[in-house]
């Protein structure tokens, strides 16, 4: 079997998996990234699209920011729309100029992979069986089967478990006894499509409804983005594209909105949930992104969390690699906790304010009328929304 040998042994070659090779380099720190899917499947799947000022700056501040910034579509507001009406949320006069920029999480993978083979980067596609071995112990491994069948052995002196929401690498964190996985499911998903259309809107607008929850979003000039609240149990079968367009323009259109149709390529069911495995970490395994953490999409927040994950966690790997000290290490889930139950709770309240309960009353609707009333008529209730939108700094 033949082994390579790394300082930090990283699974899965998403977001979070890719950004913490890209760091760890930028300190001298030696990665491998072992990776299931092809590079073009990576670089093909469409998933999340809205980049905090953060996760921007950090791109930028890389060397990651040349295309980000060319083709990247910066946003200064959002609109909550309810009652038929329109409330901008003005994110450049609420939080001294932050914005967020719409650029999808496929790009910013490419952007990741081109650099980190650029500067000479190990990652490893269409990987198989990977298994982390002595994670408990000073010396880790980990042991795979390589895209032409052959049993590999990487030796390194960490893991990060960066593989996603089907993560195998949580499992390695003992249930009930060092593990408590809190879980709430949500009683609404949404329905995704892409259209060869142009934007309906300068910025993207949540609508509440009475017939549900609607969201418009873009990709690109010729791209657009959007989404309806449907049933989790609801299929894509059950939606022509007709009735899709329909019910997008009940939803939506009245005073400052129209929806402009086009042709709907891509149809899929999002599932909502949140999800936060306490601690994120044992030994020498340490996970972040999706494989310790879910949030519905409403926040738009998945992708920027995972960001801010390995960001923490590049600098306490540095900091053992250099000082020989554990510290950081140590107090590495301690330290992006608060963050992630802060985004839990902006994700859940953006969601429970704007989504159509299925049981819900007429008091429960009007209740959150009365509460996006509230939060859209006052400065202080538009800085809340606009701050956690463009995401608080990041801290290590
Ligand atoms: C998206 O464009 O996919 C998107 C935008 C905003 C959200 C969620 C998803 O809150």
């Amino acid at each position: 079997m033949a082994t390579t040998r790394t300082q930090v042994g990283i699974i899965g070659g998403g977001p979070a998996g890719l950004m913490l090779s890209h760091l760890l380099h930028l300190q001298g720190i030696d990665s491998v990234v072992l990776e299931s899917r092809t590079r073009v499947e990576v670089e093909g799947t469409i998933r999340a699209g809205v980049l905090e000022q953060n996760t921007v700056d950090l791109m930028v501040d890389t060397g990651l920011g040349d295309r980000l910034k060319r083709e990247g579509l910066e946003h200064h507001g959002i609109e909550l729309r309810f009652g038929g009406r329109g409330h901008r949320i003005a994110f450049d006069e609420l939080t001294d100029g932050r914005a967020v920029t719409v650029y999808p999480q496929h790009e910013v993978l490419k952007d990741l992979i081109e650099r980190r083979l650029a500067d000479g980067g190990d990652i490893r596609f269409g990987v198989s069986e990977a298994r982390v071995h002595g994670h408990e112990s000073d010396t880790p491994s980990i042991t795979f089967v390589d895209s032409d069948g052959n049993e590999q052995k990487l030796d390194c002196a960490l893991v990060a478990g960066c593989d996603g929401s089907r993560t195998e690498t949580r499992k390695l964190i003992p249930e009930s006894t060092v593990r408590t996985d809190h879980f709430r499911q949500y009683p609404f998903a949404w329905f995704g499509i892409l259209a060869e259309a142009p934007p309906s809107s300068d910025e993207l607008i949540y609508a509440n409804h009475e017939r549900g929850f609607a969201l418009i979003s873009t990709r690109t000039p010729d791209v657009q983005r959007h989404y309806l609240q449907v049933d989790p149990n609801d299929s894509v079968d059950n939606w022509s594209d007709d009735r899709i367009w329909d019910e997008l323009h009940q939803r939506v259109d009245g005073e400052g909105a129209e929806i402009k149709d086009g042709k709907i390529f891509q149809k899929s069911i999002l599932q909502f949930r949140s999800f936060v495995c306490e601690p994120m970490q044992h030994g020498n395994l340490f996970l972040a992104g999706d494989a310790a953490h879910t949030v519905p999409p409403t926040g738009a927040k998945g992708m920027n969390l995972a960001i801010a994950d390995v960001f923490v966690l590049s600098k306490a790997m540095d900091h053992f690699f250099v000082n020989s000290d554990r510290k950081l290490l140590e107090a590495y889930t301690a330290t992006v906790l608060p963050r992630i139950w802060r985004t839990q709770h902006f994700s859940w309240w953006m969601s429970s304010m704007l989504h159509r309960l299925p049981d819900e009353s007429g008091f429960g609707h009007r209740r959150q009328l009365a509460e996006l009333d509230m939060v859209t008529r006052s400065v202080a209730g538009r800085t809340l929304i606009a701050e956690n939108y463009v995401g608080t700094p990041l801290i290590f």
